[in-house]
């Protein structure tokens, strides 16, 4: 018994003196591994008496289950000390001042994303969101546009292949959606009327050029309720508009137009004074078209669980990345993907300046360009 107790004082002894977790764990494979020599000790027991035999197995369990105790309990305590070190070598002082040759820009999407956050957020709409790897349900099918619509051709959409080796299952794959209108239906699938969201996100088509990049940026929004009408529609809408331009007048007109997901459908312009070398909003008479709106179609708010006898309601998509070449007068839009820190320099925005209604959507009265 003398060396039980000699064994337990050195093994604790061992334990105590690990100075980190691999080492912790080397003396744990020594005293409890394979060939530990606790383990070692547990096969010298088939030889004994067997009252000798009950005796030594009972010490050896107990001694066992204290050296696990004081394992577990060592390894705490180095994790413990392993995150303490870890914090206090990654403090950083958030109080020192901001050098502005390293000062960061905001994109100017994020930029407009928090000016409609600002606006609709300000009118009672919740932001919700969906995933960019997108079921064709939810993508199209919910959204009244059924298995041959033109959308849906291999041009537009980006499928998703299968997995290796499967063959290309064109009807069941996944896309990159298409737009966010498919927010839609998982908001009506998640909530009840009233309904009032604005979806922002990435979206994705096959198309490249001047005012066309595969990934593109859309806020949609939803309103849902009893007595939704169009009139609603176009006070939110010319509301946003206003808002958004910062202009208290700015013609606007509705233009008739077809989406699957709503009828009647409609498309926003607004008036706008176009030279050669430059484009004015809300002067001059010309139009410019901003973004497409209408009723959501019965089928669109069944497929969503909502009666459409007892409900209505009405939907629009924006494009933000045009809304930005236009508010900030970006010419090509494939630049907002080129990562040039010269261009996010000049374009870019204050980090701290927020966007609010009252305070002014460019935060102190205006960017840092
Ligand atoms: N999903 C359309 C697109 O990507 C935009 C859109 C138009 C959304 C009309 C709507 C809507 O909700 O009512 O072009």
């Amino acid at each position: 018994m003398e060396d039980i107790n000699l064994l337990e004082n050195e093994i604790m002894a061992q334990i105590e003196s690990a100075s980190d977790l691999k080492h912790l764990d080397d003396v744990r494979v020594a005293v409890l591994g394979k060939k530990g020599v606790l383990t070692e000790k547990m096969k010298t027991l088939g030889q004994m008496d067997p009252e000798l035999r009950i005796e030594t197995a009972k010490k050896l369990n107990i001694l066992k289950n204290k050296i696990e105790e004081a394992f577990g309990a060592k390894k705490n305590a180095l994790e413990e000390a392993a995150l303490n070190a870890r914090l206090e070598e990654e403090k950083i002082d958030v109080t020192l001042p901001v050098r502005p040759e390293v000062q960061g820009r905001i994109h100017p999407v994020s930029k407009i994303f928090e000016e409609v956050f600002a606006i609709f957020g300000a009118l009672g709409f919740e932001v919700a969101e969906g995933p960019d790897i997108e079921d064709q349900f939810h993508n199209f099918n919910a959204l009244n546009m059924p298995l041959n619509h033109p959308a849906r051709q291999m041009q537009d959409t980006f499928y998703i292949a299968g997995k290796q080796g499967e063959p290309f299952d064109m009807e069941n794959a996944y896309v990159a959606r298409t737009h966010t209108s498919g927010i839609q239906i998982r908001t009506m699938e998640n909530k009840k009327p009233p309904i009032r969201i604005i979806a922002p996100g990435r979206t994705y088509r096959s198309d490249m050029d001047a005012t066309h990049t595969p990934m593109f940026h859309q806020v949609e929004g939803l309103v849902v309720d009893k007595t939704t009408t169009f009139a609603e529609l176009k006070g939110c809408l010319t509301d946003f508009v206003k808002a958004f331009f910062e202009l208290d007048n700015i013609p606007v007109r509705y233009r008739p137009s077809y989406f699957p997901f709503t009828e009647p459908s409609a498309e926003m312009d607004i008036g706008c004074l176009k030279t050669k070398t430059e484009l004015k909003i809300g002067e001059g008479d010309d139009w410019l078209e901003i973004l497409g709106c209408g009723m959501v179609h019965p089928n669109v708010l069944r497929a969503g669980g909502i009666d459409p006898d007892e409900y209505q309601g009405f939907a629009f998509g924006v494009g933000i990345d045009r809304l930005a070449m236009l508010k900030y007068g970006i010419p090509d839009l494939r630049t907002f993907f080129e990562s040039d820190l010269r261009w996010l320099k000049h374009y870019g925005f204050a980090p701290l300046d927020f966007s609010s209604l009252t305070g002014g959507l460019n935060g102190n009265g205006g960017s840092l360009r």
